[in-house]
């Protein structure tokens, strides 16, 4: 394995690792589930006002966050990453040394919350002094912002340079790459294109006949149409049904410990956002299906494609009914205001449901207006087939228990007859007479019969649907403690001013507020998005937070123009690739320009093409498909990723919220909890040790080497097939001689691989293989 670690190593030197941290998802942690507790639970005794009354505890100020970092009497409360070794965490634990609050523990959930926060770093946006929170609400003041202006179509400004731009899309970049002093470096390869459009459209390797298509082609159209293979292909759907499961918080559980009640249904939304992408279905019919499918006058008449889609939310988070249902009830409306607010509109609605927000003009009776779209209604499994098939379906199943009654009721009677208590069925043969056994097999026959007559069970989608009753405001978010009314409606400052409120509004009036022309925010925040996907990083850099707290566009004419141009184009996601692949912008080399780079070093005006990990899917579904194994197979029930020998692609693995797959937790798969908008990208050395050790990279080395060493005899050519499958490229000659030497030595008494395997499983651990140029 020497030679293996060596290459892993050196390579991994060599390479800059863009490390992002979840920054705004932490705050927003701190905002919903610390602030709060610690507002509501800790205040009275630490904080400023209480030191104005004299009623100061422990010397410890928890209301800014200087007073936090300082700690008590005793000293610092907080070790951030440790909340074993935290005075406070103790505390909440109620632990000998201390109990926070002094009364009474809070719940565990609450407790967690707190430990994951330490954990995280102890994130707290808090500075300055506590700040009184009243603001008078200007709706109108509000509508000025730039997110909440109609996108307009402009035309770029003047360029200098005439010959690089191949679109609107570089005139936009190019303009503004200029007024910084920028220039675009060169483009990239051919090679490294194909590699990078193949991947970036279905998320798996060019084959090196593709390439070598690719590479003999000169025509001018040659990109384009291994674009349009592409957006044909159906791995296409699959890979970018991903990017929106990781919105849509798509899992098939719950995360809690116990009574956890498996979605079992829930690919079939998988299947059908795979779908939807592959049909090229306008964006804005996608986002309607997916709040209202069921209401829709248009939707299609089968009921797989009219109603899978509710499963956006229909597999949302539930909490424990138990003990506290009304507090259960408005964390899963949350769960669905959050999915779907900062899912389609990149807007933090749920900021506003335990105070106006602070910086959107989101009062909170906008929030519950929302919330009383879906107040009330069910989460439940409903039956795809016709109204006919589940009647038919059902009055067999009606038919069968009603025989069955009658065996229970025949034997109740034989037993009273006879004197017998009663005749269980192990007892039956010794109960009773010849002709009792007789009559009961005819009857037991007959219900076998029933059942093989029943047609199949229709399959069942999970869905959300009914309810819709109007709310009063929560003050504080307190279910128990209640305010003015909150006719449903949608967000005001989203809607003409004379828009009505009231109880026609449902969720189809939300579906059609949301996926409408008129609608700021949709169609900017989905080809946002895409461009995230393209180019590593949004034009607004936090595609979910589209508001105040969120980074403003980096290049606003050239978004708006995309989110006109998207719409004029019947919201076609294929279009909007295509327009953005064909670019200059997305063709230019990965490669550093060291003066551009002081100017901007973060890439931010796209000077070049930002080089990539492969996300943990790509890079898996690359795995088996260089190793010859990839399962093509589409759609259908879930596998474990773990279980041996499940060479299918990686959207097709379970996705559990009770218990994550260690091999997506281990590469940065968002939490399915949350609505999720950028995957961090975390080295760790985990990850290394999983190349090096783990079944399935070992599996596919093996398989690997075999499916080189069947190439032919010669060493020289199977390198060289080994480098295209991989790399899509020739080896040089030292990385021929260095193979060469490798393969040719003895292996050492204690390796359990072969040396061609050995070699194989270096050559897939590379950084060349995970990284995209
Ligand atoms: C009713 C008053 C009261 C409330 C409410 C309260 N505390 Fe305290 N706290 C105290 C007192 C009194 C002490 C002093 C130590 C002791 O007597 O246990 C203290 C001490 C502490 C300390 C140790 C400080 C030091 O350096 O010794 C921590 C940490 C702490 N509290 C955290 C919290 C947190 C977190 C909350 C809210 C979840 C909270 N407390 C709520 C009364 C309170
Ligand atoms: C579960 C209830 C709850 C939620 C959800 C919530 N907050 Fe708060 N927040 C509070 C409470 C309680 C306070 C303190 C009292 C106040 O200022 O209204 C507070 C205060 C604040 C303050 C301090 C304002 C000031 O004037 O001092 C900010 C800023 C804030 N919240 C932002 C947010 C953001 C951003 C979100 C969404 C990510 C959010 N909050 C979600 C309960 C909540």
């Amino acid at each position: 394995m020497r030679f293996l670690r060596y290459l892993l190593l050196s390579s991994a030197a060599l390479l800059p690792l863009s490390i992002r941290a979840a920054e705004p998802d932490a705050l927003a942690f701190f905002e919903k589930k610390i602030r709060p507790v610690l507002v509501e639970q800790c205040y009275s005794c630490h904080s400023a006002d209480a030191k104005k009354v004299k009623k100061l505890k422990g010397g410890l100020l928890l209301d800014t966050k200087a007073g936090l970092l300082k700690g008590g009497d005793t000293g610092p409360v907080i070790v951030a990453g440790k909340p074993d070794d935290s005075l406070l965490i103790q505390g909440l634990r109620h632990s000998d040394e201390l109990r926070m609050p002094p009364k009474s523990k809070l719940p565990a959930n609450v407790v967690a919350d707190f430990e994951a926060w330490v954990k995280m770093g102890a994130p707290d946006p808090r500075d300055g002094l506590a700040v009184a929170g009243v603001r008078v609400f200007d709706i109108e003041q509000g509508r000025k912002f730039w997110a909440f202006q109609a996108p307009t179509k402009s035309e770029p400004s003047k360029q200098k340079d005439t010959a690089w731009p191949k679109s609107d899309i570089d005139r936009f970049l190019l303009a503004a790459l200029e007024a910084k002093n920028l220039k675009p470096v060169a483009p990239a390869t051919k090679r490294e294109l194909i590699r990078r459009v193949s991947f970036d459209l279905i998320g798996l390797p060019p084959t090196p006949q593709e390439i070598d298509v690719f590479l003999a082609d000169s025509s001018a159209d040659a990109l384009a149409k291994v674009v349009d293979r592409l957006l044909q292909s159906p791995h296409y759907g699959e890979r970018w049904a991903r990017d929106w499961l990781d919105v849509a918080r798509f899992a098939e559980d719950q995360a809690h410990t116990f009574a956890v009640t498996p979605y079992t249904q829930a690919f079939r939304y998988r299947d059908w956002v795979v779908k939807a992408l592959n049909d090229d279905m306008p964006y804005d019919r996608f986002v309607k299906l997916q709040i209202a499918g069921d209401l829709m006058p248009d939707a299609p008449a089968d009921p797989f494609s009219k109603y899978t889609g509710l499963g956006f939310l229909g597999l949302g988070v539930q909490y424990y009914k138990n003990t506290a249902a009304l507090q259960a009830a408005a964390d899963e409306l949350d769960d669905r205001i959050d999915t779907l607010t900062r899912g389609f509109l990149g807007l933090t609605v749920s900021c506003a449901r335990c105070h106006d927000h602070k910086f959107d003009p989101i009062p909170t009776k906008d929030y519950y207006s929302l919330a009383g779209i879906y107040n009330g209604s069910d989460l439940k499994p409903r039956p795809i087939a016709s109204d006919a098939d589940v009647e038919r379906f059902k009055q067999g199943e009606t038919k069968i228990k009603s025989k069955e009654g009658e065996i229970q009721k025949w034997l109740g009677e034989v037993a009273k007859k006879t004197g017998k208590k009663g005749i269980p069925k192990e007892q039956e043969n010794k109960l009773l007479s010849d002709e009792e056994k007789k009559q009961i097999a005819v009857m037991r026959a007959e219900v076998e019969a029933m059942k093989k007559a029943m047609p199949p069970k229709p399959p069942e989608v999970h869905v959300v649907v009914g309810g819709g009753k109007e709310m009063k405001v929560y003050i504080r978010g307190n279910p128990n403690q209640q305010g003015e009314p909150a006719p449903k409606g949608f967000l005001q400052v989203l809607s003409a001013k004379d828009a009505k409120h009231g109880d026609s509004f449902n969720r189809l009036a939300l579906a059609d507020a949301i996926a409408s022309k008129d609608n700021p925010l949709t169609a900017r925040v989905i080809v946002n998005r895409v461009w995230q996907h393209h180019f590593g990083r949004g034009l607004v850099g936090t595609p979910s937070n589209f508001g105040m707290l969120g980074e403003r566009p980096t290049h606003p004419e050239l978004l708006d123009w995309l989110a006109v141009r998207f719409m004029e184009n019947g919201w076609s996601l294929k279009k909007l690739h295509r327009d953005i692949v064909l670019s200059a912008a997305y063709q230019l080399s990965s490669v550093n320009d060291p003066k551009n780079a002081e100017i901007d070093g973060d890439n931010k005006y796209l000077w070049h093409f930002n080089r990539r990990r492969l996300d943990v899917e790509s890079w898996r579904d690359a795995l088996l498909a260089v190793s010859g194994k990839l399962d093509r197979t589409l759609a259908g029930p879930p596998l474990d990723l773990a279980a041996r020998n499940n060479y299918r692609r990686t959207i097709y693995a379970r996705i559990s919220r009770h218990r994550l797959d260690s091999t997506l937790a281990l590469w940065d798969f968002p939490d399915p909890n949350v609505t999720s908008a950028t995957r961090p990208v975390t080295t760790v050395p985990q990850q290394q040790l999983f190349v090096l050790n783990s079944d399935f990279v070992v599996d596919q080395a093996k398989a690997f080497a075999q499916r080189v060493q069947a190439t032919g005899t010669n060493e020289k050519d199977r390198i060289a097939a080994a480098f295209a499958l991989v790399f899509g490229r020739a080896p040089t000659a030292d990385e021929t001689q260095l193979a060469l030497g490798f393969l040719a030595a003895p292996p050492g008494k204690d390796e359990k691989l072969t040396r061609w395997e050995q070699y194989a499983q270096a050559l897939l651990g590379t950084n060349e293989f995970m990284y995209v140029d």
